[in-house]
C-alpha cells in the first residue's frame, strides 16, 4: 500500500508532525537522515514546527545516507553543506550526534566500516527516511548493489550522474563516486519511510510497484522490511492503479 498525500507540502506537515511525536516519545531517537529535492519541504516544515512547539533535539542523533567523494564540507553541492543548510544550523542539535561520511577522507575502506559500526554502537537506526532515484536507486545504492551491503564506495550510474548534475554549475564538477549506506543497514532500521513527490518520480513508483524484490530494483528491498511506510504525492502516484493508493488526509 501507497500513502498517498495531495502535494509535497501536505507530506512535509505529515512527517514533521510524526518526527517530532517520535522525538517526544524517544528524546534520543536515531534518525537516518536522506537529501535531494524531496527532503527540502519536509526540513523547512520540521524546522518550523520544531520551532512552534519548542521540541528538544539535543539528545537525538542522525546518520547521513550519502556523500559524494571528493567534496569537501565546504563545498556548496556536497550533502554536508545541505545538511547544515537546511537543517543542522537551524536547530538546536548536539553537533557532537550528526553524522555524515566525510567525502575527502583519505581512507574511505575504513571509514566505511566505522560507518556501520558506529550505527550498531548507538543502538541502530529507529527510522530511516528516504528518496528514491529514477533508477530505483536508496541512498546510493545503485542497481545491482548487493542487499547484504554494508556502507561502501560506489561508482555512481550514468543515470543519476545525469539526473544530480542539475545540481552542478559545472556539469564536470559533478563526483563519479560517492560513499552510501549499504542496502543492509537501511534494512536494519526498525522502521523506513520512503517519499517521492512529482510527476518526474511516477514512473519510478510504478516500476516499484511492479518489480519483484530483486538487486536491479534497488528500492524493491523495501517490500520486505516488516515496518516499511511509502508516502508519494498525487503526481508521483499518477501511474499506480487506484486499489494500491491509500488516500490519507492533509495534516497541518
Ligand atoms: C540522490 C540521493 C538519494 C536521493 C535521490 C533523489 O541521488 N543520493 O538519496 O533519494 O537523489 O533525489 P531527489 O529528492 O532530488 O529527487
Amino acid at each position: 500500500m501507497f500513502l498517498i498525500f495531495p502535494d509535497p507540502q501536505s507530506i512535509a506537515n505529515y512527517l514533521s508532525s510524526l518526527f517530532i511525536e517520535k522525538i517526544q516519545k524517544k528524546p534520543n531517537l536515531v534518525l537516518g537522515l536522506a537529501t535531494g529535492s524531496t527532503m527540502e519541504p519536509v526540513y523547512a516544515r520540521f524546522v518550523q514546527k520544531v520551532h512552534a512547539c519548542a521540541v528538544d533535539l539535543s539528545k537525538v542523533t542522525t546518520f547521513n545516507l550519502d556523500e559524494y567523494v571528493g567534496l569537501s564540507a565546504t563545498h556548496p553541492q556536497s550533502y554536508n553543506y545541505y545538511m547544515h543548510q537546511h537543517l543542522f544550523d537551524l536547530l538546536g542539535f548536539d553537533q557532537q550526534r550528526l553524522f555524515l561520511p566525510d567525502g575527502k577522507c583519505n581512507d574511505l575502506q575504513e571509514q566505511c566500516e566505522q560507518y556501520s559500526q558506529r550505527i550498531k554502537e548507538v543502538g541502530g537506526l529507529d527510522v530511516q527516511l528516504l528518496g528514491v532515484g529514477s533508477n530505483g536507486h536508496i541512498g546510493f545504492n545503485e542497481p545491482g548493489t548487493s542487499f547484504n551491503s554494508r556502507t561502501h564506495v560506489v561508482g555512481l550510474s550514468e543515470r543519476t550522474r545525469i539526473d544530480n548534475s542539475r545540481f552542478f554549475d559545472d556539469k564536470n564538477e559533478m563526483p563519479t563516486q560517492a560513499i552510501t549506506m549499504g542496502i543492509l543497514d537501511i534494512m536494519e532500521a526498525k522502521e523506513v519511510i520512503l517519499v517521492a513527490t512529482g510527476a518526474h518520480k511516477a514512473e519510478v513508483m510504478a516500476n516499484y510497484w511492479r518489480s519483484p524484490v530483486c538487486e536491479s530494483m534497488p528500492a524493491s528491498v523495501l517490500k520486505q522490511h516488516p515496518k516499511a511506510l511509502v508516502i508519494l504525492d498525487e503526481a508521483a502516484a499518477s501511474l499506480l492503479p487506484a486499489e494500491v493508493c491509500q488516500p490519507a488526509m492533509a495534516m497541518t
